[in-house]
């Protein structure tokens, strides 16, 4: 057995979750033991859903970098903890070695300290897929700053409003980011969020694509100079600092169902112990596996998967610049065959791209290393799960459909690879520790099988939420006061004649566009800031490939009425301008009113039935305002 908690068994299983539902801190005590901390806990867990207070492991001390990179290095100093493969394939690879890591991790540490950052202190780290990224995430967390990674693909606006609500003071970007065959200017982005802004004191600057950059004097440093001078300095270690199991180890921000995104805190210890274990079971791990996770550092599943999951375990973490289709649609399977990589995890909106494609792609690439395929990020459709299973494992891999959350931290709902049964679009069954429970709209459990409801949790694991940044109340009413003594999801969910779970997806008003998530309210502020606009309502609807599909309905009078396919081009940069590329409407139907009840409310639910082209079930139209404004909309629909 390579990890001691690692469940191989269907047996085992069973009984793990039973023990770690009877007794909870005894159950993660002992997993928590195989870590390494400075010093130990004196309550594994202690909490209350109603405030909501969420402590584990508290009164230990540890750093999450001694457990990713210091206790590997007596045993594992020279194996591959990252391998990096870049965006252009004849481009040459990196592969950082445990002692390499390790090396830099404590270099950038330096860095970070003469620049002044702080235990405690925010950095927000916008870069593209390169090891620096994992670095500087690594560094941070070995000097106890909170790190706050933003997604290469927001804009300008959206990173100043983060920068803003994490009033952070230090930032690490790259001139550039390789992309398929785009450069993104990261740098001149960051200059643009920086306009006005007065909290920032120091920007990084790694160079990555060599497209000029603006570096102003006493606030911007290249990463190359500063690494320089601690080696002039000599430094080769870096103490890591002493953290408190609770003290916050990140911020990660993601959207909800009102206004802007809210950044997620996850603290150190609970956050270690869980993707760790999550990772060894889901994955079913093994010493010297290449576990390749195609989601980006931006994301949680990075976060979780790429860096802290897989590194805590000693493993081999590969890290991928580029995207799947570039420079051809077989460009994922070359890096299967091209490093023999045994795990692999990605979004079933690749999957279905890749589909698209047919079984060229696929020839001549070997992908007989492949042991275990994983999804994650959105419902998988059997259509796609079928051809995942058939053209990519062969028929040989377990798939693991990894149900879980940025706010959950880890893996909650899924199958364990090979050892606990599968079913094509079903995460099957809860990891131990994790007590799902389906209520209906007021709260009431819905108890036995063949059944649908809300999807909640009855207790807290180890890397739950604790808090949304600057804002606890924020984090009460969103998760925890829609079913009292309950974390609510968010997402609807089935149990089916065996107990298993089908998540089916969002019941509030989150978007799933390609697996990520973007609220409707976040894209309709962004729309309405558009000159003309003057109210605009936005729904998802079934697409082919993205799983969900943008439709936005808009009322405008501004310029160039009459020239819709212009007007829409505006409409979708002003987007770009305010959230990012990711969040662009698929369709824009201009409209001269919306379906409003008579308090003025929109009535979602006929707009989405439009959208989703179920003209036929649009229901009680009555109570409506103006019951015509719907014969409208169904005329001009898209
Ligand atoms: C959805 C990503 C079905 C779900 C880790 C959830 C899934 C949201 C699955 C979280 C899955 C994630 N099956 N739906 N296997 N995994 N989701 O925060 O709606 O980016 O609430 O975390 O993605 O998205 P997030």
């Amino acid at each position: 057995m390579s990890y001691p908690y690692q469940i191989r068994s269907l047996e085992q299983y069973h009984n793990d979750y039973q023990r770690s539902v009877a007794d909870p801190a005894r159950f993660w005590s002992e997993i928590a033991s195989y870590f390494t901390w400075k010093k130990y806990w004196h309550h594994v867990t202690d909490w209350n859903f109603s405030e909501p207070h969420i402590r584990w492991f508290e009164g230990a001390t540890l750093n999450i970098t001694e457990n990713c990179i210091d206790r590997h290095l007596a045993t594992k100093g020279n194996q591959p903890a990252i391998i990096w493969e870049p965006n252009d394939p004849n481009e040459r690879h990196r592969v950082i070695t445990y002692n390499s890591l390790y090396q830099k991790v404590c270099q950038f540490a330096h860095v970070l300290k003469n620049n002044g950052v702080q235990k405690g202190d925010r950095v927000c780290i916008y870069m593209g897929m390169i090891p620096e990224l994992a670095i500087a995430v690594l560094a941070c967390a070995r000097i106890g700053a909170i790190h706050s990674v933003i997604f290469g693909g927001f804009s300008a606006q959206s990173i100043a409003d983060r920068l803003y609500d994490a009033n952070a003071e230090f930032i690490i970007t790259c001139d550039g980011a390789y992309r398929g065959q785009k450069d993104i200017p990261l740098k001149s982005v960051i200059d643009d969020a920086l306009i006005g802004n007065r909290t920032v004191k120091r920007v990084i600057v790694y160079t990555r694509t060599r497209t000029p950059v603006s570096m102003i004097k006493g606030r911007d440093v290249w990463w190359e100079d500063e690494i320089q001078h601690v080696v002039e300095q000599g430094y080769t270690d870096f103490p890591a600092e002493e953290m408190k199991a609770e003290d916050p180890l990140f911020i990660l921000y993601t959207s909800g169902s009102t206004g802007k995104p809210k950044g997620v805190v996850h603290s150190c210890a609970g956050y270690m112990v869980y993707t760790n274990y999550t990772f060894i079971n889901v994955f079913q791990y093994q010493p010297g596996d290449i576990h390749f996770c195609t989601a980006d550092i931006g994301w949680i599943t990075g976060h979780s998967y790429i860096v802290y999951g897989p590194l805590s375990a000693g493993g081999t973490t590969l890290l991928f610049e580029g995207v799947p289709t570039w420079p051809d649609a077989g460009r994922f399977w070359d890096i299967v065959d091209k490093y023999k990589v045994n795990i692999l995890y990605t979004a079933p909106t690749a999957i279905r791209s890749l589909m698209g494609f047919g079984d060229a792609p696929l020839q001549g690439k070997d992908l007989s290393s492949l042991k275990v395929l994983g999804t994650v990020g959105e419902p998988i459709n059997e259509e796609a799960w079928h051809w995942y299973n058939e053209n990519i494992g062969k028929g040989k891999c377990p798939i693991v459909d990894t149900w879980w959350q940025t706010e959950t931290g880890g893996i909650l709902i899924s199958n364990l690879a090979g050892v606990t049964p599968a079913k094509p679009a079903h995460a099957t069954y809860p990891l131990p520790g994790v007590q799902p429970i389906l209520v209906d709209e007021n709260g009431n459990e819905i108890e036995g099988n063949s059944v649908s409801g809300n999807l909640c949790i009855k207790a807290p694991w180890p890397s739950i939420i604790r808090t949304t940044y600057g804002d606890h109340e924020r984090c009460r009413t969103n998760y925890f006061a829609t079913y009292d003594q309950l974390y609510f999801t968010g997402d609807g969910a089935q149990r089916d004649a065996d107990g298993m779970y089908r998540i089916t997806g969002r019941v509030d008003d989150v978007l799933n566009v390609s697996g990520h998530r973007i609220g409707t309210a976040e894209v309709e502020n962004a729309i309405n800031m558009h000159a003309g606009v003057v109210e605009s309502a936005v729904v998802g609807y079934p697409h082919d490939i993205k799983g969900q599909g943008i439709y936005a309905y808009v009322i405008y009078n501004g310029h160039h009425v009459g020239d819709e396919e212009l007007t829409r081009r505006d409409i979708l940069q002003t987007v770009t301008r305010i959230i990012g590329p990711i969040a662009k409407p698929d369709k824009i139907q201009f409209v001269s009113g919306l379906p409003k009840t008579r308090s003025g409310k929109i009535m979602r639910r006929i707009l989405r039935k439009i959208a989703e082209n179920e003209l036929g079930s649009l229901g009680d139209t009555s109570t409506l305002l103006d019951p015509a404004v719907v014969d409208d909309i169904v005329k001009g629909k898209l």
